[in-house]
């Protein structure tokens, strides 16, 4: 099968036996960061989150277990109370004004709030329908950074492996995947993937740079089952996170003449280099373990679901208090175009 007649199945909610992989309504969109920059209110650039309301300008792994603290989440799947963020899609016009791009949600998930994000969870290629391969769920307290938020060359980009674009025409386009933003008008809009490392030093939950406890397979890749190198020895899902960035109504040809294109990061990047994403693991008790051990997929019978009425419901404060709607003469944090 084609991946994206596969995809096109997917998007279409078939309940197949494959993989996790549900919708996550946006929580909050803040310029707040309790990963890289915990306390910090505002921090340097605006990111749009979903998952458990326990999110705040400070998650101290030490005293902060998500899972506790949280009282809902966006997540179609109840029980994972995690936050997961990326950065912010804008727009800017030629007048160097700027306008945030809004999100959409994909197929099967109409009605999502602020379109969220689509989480996938795999023991195996994702389109390995078998998805046979052991893998050691994430520890409490357990997060991770991929990507970095000061990269604006081709070279730094391909450090982390697994981040890119998919210029979609539609909900089922899924190729071919670039590490730089589309250079011509996607119908539909930017699909931005964003695939975390998946070998574990079996250790430490966290690390100073929030990358070095994780690392990719030592030779081949995840896809093709690559083992990972004896520092990172535990196999951990391969966390993936999509976000569909609606540019439909900035299409204007002009805005792509002579190799360029409008769109920048809410970091200020308009290479599309700087994508990064973070992940605070918040999955209650061990039910993230039993749906990886559990070998069926997108319909996982042992976790409870919530529809998207109530994934909706849930959100946090507004704790910045900033505007970004309508057109800026400038990015939240004054950020300026690198
Ligand atoms: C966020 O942190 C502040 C300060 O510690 C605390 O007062 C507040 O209750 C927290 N909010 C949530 C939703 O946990
Ligand atoms: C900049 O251009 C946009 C798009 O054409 C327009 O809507 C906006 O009002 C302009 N801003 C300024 C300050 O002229």
């Amino acid at each position: 099968m084609k991946s994206s007649t596969l995809i096109a199945a997917l998007g279409a909610v078939v309940p197949i036996k494959a993989l996790l992989r549900f919708g996550c309504s946006e929580l909050t969109v803040q310029r707040l960061d309790p990963l890289v920059n915990p306390g910090v209110s505002p921090s340097p650039h605006l990111h749009q989150i979903i998952g458990g309301n326990s999110f705040n300008i400070s998650m101290d792994p030490a005293t902060h277990d998500l899972a506790a603290l949280s009282t809902c989440t966006t997540c179609q799947f109840s029980e994972d109370f995690s936050n997961y963020w990326t950065a912010v899609l804008f727009y800017r016009a030629r007048n160097g004004s700027f306008k945030r791009v809004p999100q959409i949600a994909q197929s099967g998930m109409e009605g999502t709030k602020g379109g969220g994000m689509v989480v996938y969870y795999m023991s195996d290629a994702l389109f390995d329908t078998a998805q046979k391969s052991k893998v050691t769920a994430f520890k409490p307290g357990f997060r991770m950074l991929v990507g970095d938020a000061s990269v604006t060359s081709r070279d730094g980009a391909r450090k982390f492996r697994q981040l890119s674009y998919t210029c979609m025409d539609n909900q089922g386009s899924r190729t071919p995947e670039t590490i730089d933003f589309p250079k011509t008008p996607c119908k539909l809009g930017i699909m931005a993937n964003h695939r975390f490392p998946t070998c574990w030093d079996g250790k430490n939950v966290d690390s100073p740079n929030h990358q070095d406890h994780v690392a990719y397979p030592e030779s081949g890749t995840f896809e093709s089952g690559g083992p990972c190198p004896a520092t990172h020895p535990v196999k951990i899902p391969q966390l993936m996170l999509e976000t569909v960035w609606d540019t439909s109504s900035f299409n204007d040809k002009q805005d792509f003449a002579d190799g360029h294109q409008p769109f920048v990061w809410s970091t200020a990047d308009q290479t599309g280099f700087s994508s990064h994403a973070d992940y605070l693991f918040g999955w209650k008790a061990d039910s993230l373990q039993k749906a990886m051990d559990g070998h069926t997929y997108v319909s996982a019978p042992m976790l409870k679901t919530q529809s998207i009425t109530e994934q909706n419901k849930c959100s946090v404060k507004d704790m910045v208090g900033e505007n970004f709607d309508g057109w800026l003469d400038k990015l939240p944090g004054d950020n300026m175009i690198m």
